[in-house]
């Protein structure tokens, strides 16, 4: 199974990287390779970047590109002058906060997570970062059920921590890394193209019954994790979260979402989990809360898990740093104000009926798919789908190839009809020409 992330080795790489680099780009790839640690998937780089802007990355060489996949911390586009001004200022005040005393752009924010977040989740704990934050929900879940066992799907991604790849289903992360927490049970995902239960699309769900057995057999699951949808763009079907919310219930585990690369407005609505009308026990947000520039992330829980008063669950030492308080106050405030999930929406179904149109022309086009501005394009072959992607650069277009044939389009919830049309405009020529 190809992982989530993209190979960062190969001859069509090789290929872009010699004939679309300059001599001072190769000269810095090359610092970057003697002095960072290299690892799967990120190192050695791709390019050098200089400078971001709204739905736009530049190059040493000046070249812009539409970057629609910005790790899905982009949501109000990069650069983003109200996040900055927020941060600018509040750097000037209080620019960090010693353990033991809290700080008025932490609290806000614990507030308005609070008030925003569906159902009784009214109780926040911040982390600097998404892994750390599903690791506190899997020490709370242990706190409050008693129970160490977790059920989480293969092929899943929470993080790169050794308890987060845990819980995660891709060998990339877990290979040689045993032994990993015990008590992680892993079960199918809701995904047609390798159902054991061979539904096809014709969905029975039989893969969140399976989750209803599995807790019945082991008697005392602690939690459910599952990313309310794959950032593969892999939408469950529609009864899948709520049979998983019915199990738990029944059996007295905790359903834990984890939205970090989507909440906020990517899907169409506030938080993914809006989509499908299901409220977990516990809900994970990242990437985007920290408005593109600070890493910031944070759990928010059911009030009544409010239990673990004498267990340190985060203790994280920039957990309520106050510039990324006041950056991610900003950035919702602007995600609000702009109506930036009517626009995800909006773009999203504009964006999937141009790329149906597409696949009536292109046989390689396998299927389209998507929820607001998480879009997925599935090719017919990996070798067409990286080839795609680097014409695709060469064009201006940054997206990310997941699964080895998905092309996944994550642009800011910012962007507008031109620069959106602009994309599928070179998506569509470097797929005529693949
Ligand atoms: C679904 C999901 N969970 C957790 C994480 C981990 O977040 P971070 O990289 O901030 O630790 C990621 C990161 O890509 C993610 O996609």
């Amino acid at each position: 199974m190809s992982p989530e992330g993209e190979p960062n080795r190969s001859a069509e790489r090789e290929r872009w990287c010699a004939e679309q680099l300059d001599e001072a780009t190769r000269a810095w790839l090359e610092e970057d390779a003697r002095y960072f640690l290299h690892q799967s998937l990120s190192t050695p780089c791709l390019n050098v970047l200089t400078r971001c802007e709204g739905s736009f990355i530049e190059d040493m060489r000046g070249r812009r590109f539409l970057d629609f996949h910005g790790n899905n911390v982009h949501h109000v586009g990069f650069g983003n002058p109200r996040v900055i001004d927020a941060i600018v200022n509040q750097m000037r005040e209080l620019s960090f906060c010693t353990r033991r005393y809290t700080n008025l752009p932490a609290i806000r924010l614990a507030k308005k997570l609070a008030e925003l977040a569906p159902g009784r989740l009214n109780k926040v704990l911040l982390a600097p970062g998404g892994a750390s934050a599903v690791g506190m929900a899997l020490k709370l879940a242990r706190a409050a059920t008693g129970r160490f066992k977790t059920i989480s799907l293969w092929d899943s991604f929470h993080g790169a921590s050794l308890d987060a790849i845990s819980i995660g289903g891709e060998d990339i992360f877990r290979r040689g890394m045993e032994p990993l927490l015990p008590g992680s049970l892993h079960v199918p995902p809701p995904d047609p193209a390798q159902c054991p239960w061979r539904c096809g699309h014709e969905c029975s769900a039989r893969c969140a019954e399976y989750v209803d057995y599995v807790m019945r057999r082991e008697g005392d699951v602690g939690a459910v994790i599952v990313e309310t949808v794959r950032s593969t763009s892999l939408i469950p079907p529609p009864q899948y979260l709520q049979i998983l919310r019915e199990a738990c219930d029944r059996h007295g585990a905790l359903l834990i979402f984890d939205e970090i690369p989507h909440a906020l407005g990517r899907t169409g609505r506030m938080f993914t989990c809006e989509n499908f009308d299901v409220v977990p026990d516990m809900l994970l947000i990242g990437k985007a809360l920290g408005g593109g520039i600070f890493p910031l992330a944070a759990l928010i829980a059911r009030e009544d898990l409010d239990i673990a008063g004498d267990i340190a669950i985060g203790h994280y030492t920039h957990e309520k740093n106050p510039v990324a308080c006041a950056a991610a106050l900003a950035a919702i405030e602007f995600i609000e104000e702009n109506r930036l999930a009517e626009n995800a929406r909006e773009m999203g179904e504009y964006s999937l009926n141009r790329l149906r149109e597409m696949q009536s022309r292109l046989p390689s086009i396998r299927s389209v798919r998507g929820l607001g501005l998480l879009i997925g394009v599935e090719l017919s072959d990996s070798a067409l789908a990286e080839r795609t992607m680097y014409r695709s650069l060469e064009l201006g277009l940054s997206f990310k190839v997941t699964m080895g044939t998905v092309l996944t389009l994550t642009p800011p919830l910012t962007v507008t009809r031109d620069e959106m049309d602009g994309a599928l405009d070179i998506l569509d020529r470097a797929l005529s020409a693949a």
